[in-house]
């Protein structure tokens, strides 16, 4: 371990999340110190490691604020946001003061906390839209469709607003669609999670229309690998997260019934009203500035994912 790594100490707003549980335990295991901020209104359920600072706490709070300040980070590691394409429509304005304004406050005590890096969980799944050039790259122009999505376009224009009047260093990252152990399967979002938990009871999966829509689906342990080298590398501005290769949901789910062992058939249901059809990333540019590209195979991570939801049904 290097002094510079010794020295590390990074704020990770979220850190008790699904992408932060798995990020904050790679981060503390390099020797940094770590400081989580979450108020836990959906902690993925694993107890935040004792190694680790905790304040439960709604990060645009004085007191979470002023904890961020009084903790010198070198680098933040902004996760905390409410998920949820759907949740985002059904009420445009509570995202926006969850998504936005809660990350401006952030923003701006990073700014009296001297600086430090800011590493920003965007989404190449919801900005992007309905993109007419596949994969999609960072000079994609965004084309939200969900306030969610515009909430994390938002989240952007004011990390590059802070860091040209402030000097505030940023990478975006625009993570696809994010699965493996801990994710939710309780809520309305996460095929992966949500069909874990209907096999280990014996239900067959479920799939909108005719589960041909792609996504790029990317294993979690991939994403915290990209999130810590990205607190580390220089490089400022938007990168994509995701494998390259297109997905259809339809085929996620057959592979998670053959990998289940059981004999069911995926159901399909009703499709959703304006759900993107094909929705892919161009991961070249993390290859080059990060040093990141994804490593755990689809089948690898459906199987680890699938294992963790078993252990934890008992
Ligand atoms: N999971 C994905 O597929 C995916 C894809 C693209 C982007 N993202 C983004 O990555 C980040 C992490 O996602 P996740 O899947 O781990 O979500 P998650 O819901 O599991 O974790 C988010 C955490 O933030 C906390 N939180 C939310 N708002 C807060 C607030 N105002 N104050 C304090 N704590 C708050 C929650 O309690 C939760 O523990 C989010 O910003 C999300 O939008 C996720």
């Amino acid at each position: 371990m290097s002094s510079l790594r010794r020295a590390e100490r990074v704020v990770v707003t979220g850190g008790a999340g699904f992408i932060g549980t798995h990020t904050v335990r790679l981060l503390l295991a390099d020797g940094a110190k770590v400081l989580i901020l979450d108020d836990l209104r959906h902690g993925c359920g694993v107890p935040p490691p004792p190694e680790a600072d905790f304040l439960e706490v709604e990060i645009s709070t004085p007191e979470a604020l002023s904890a961020l300040i009084d903790f010198r980070p070198t680098a933040v590691l902004h996760l905390a946001a409410q998920g949820g394409v759907s949740r985002s429509l059904r009420d445009p304005a509570a995202d926006a003061r969850n998504n936005v304004v809660a990350t401006v406050a952030l923003l701006r005590a990073a700014v009296d906390a001297g600086l430090p890096r800011v590493v920003f969980a965007s989404s190449g799944g919801a900005i992007y839209g309905r993109a007419t050039r596949l994969p999609s790259r960072e000079s994609t122009p965004p084309q939200p469709l969900a306030p969610y999505g515009a909430a994390k376009l938002a989240g952007e224009g004011y990390l590059g607003m802070f860091q040209r009047t402030f000097g505030l260093p940023y990478v975006a990252l625009r993570y696809g669609n994010v699965y493996g152990p801990h994710q939710d399967g309780t809520g309305e979002a996460g095929l992966v999670a949500i069909s874990c938990r209907r096999l280990v009871v014996g239900l067959a999966p479920q799939v909108t229309g005719d589960g041909a829509q792609t996504r790029d689906f990317v294993y979690v342990g991939d994403v915290a690998r990209a999130n810590v080298l990205a607190l580390r590398r220089s490089f400022q501005g938007p990168v994509n997260i995701g494998t390259g290769r297109p997905t259809s949901v339809a085929e996620v789910a057959h592979r998670l019934v053959r990998l289940s062992g059981l004999a069911v058939e995926v159901e399909m249901i009703a499709a959703r009203p304006g759900e993107v059809v094909a929705n892919y990333l161009d991961p070249s540019r993390a290859a080059r500035r990060l040093g990141w590209r994804a490593e755990v195979d689809l089948d690898t991570g459906l199987s680890e994912t699938l294992r963790s939801f078993r252990a934890s049904a008992g």
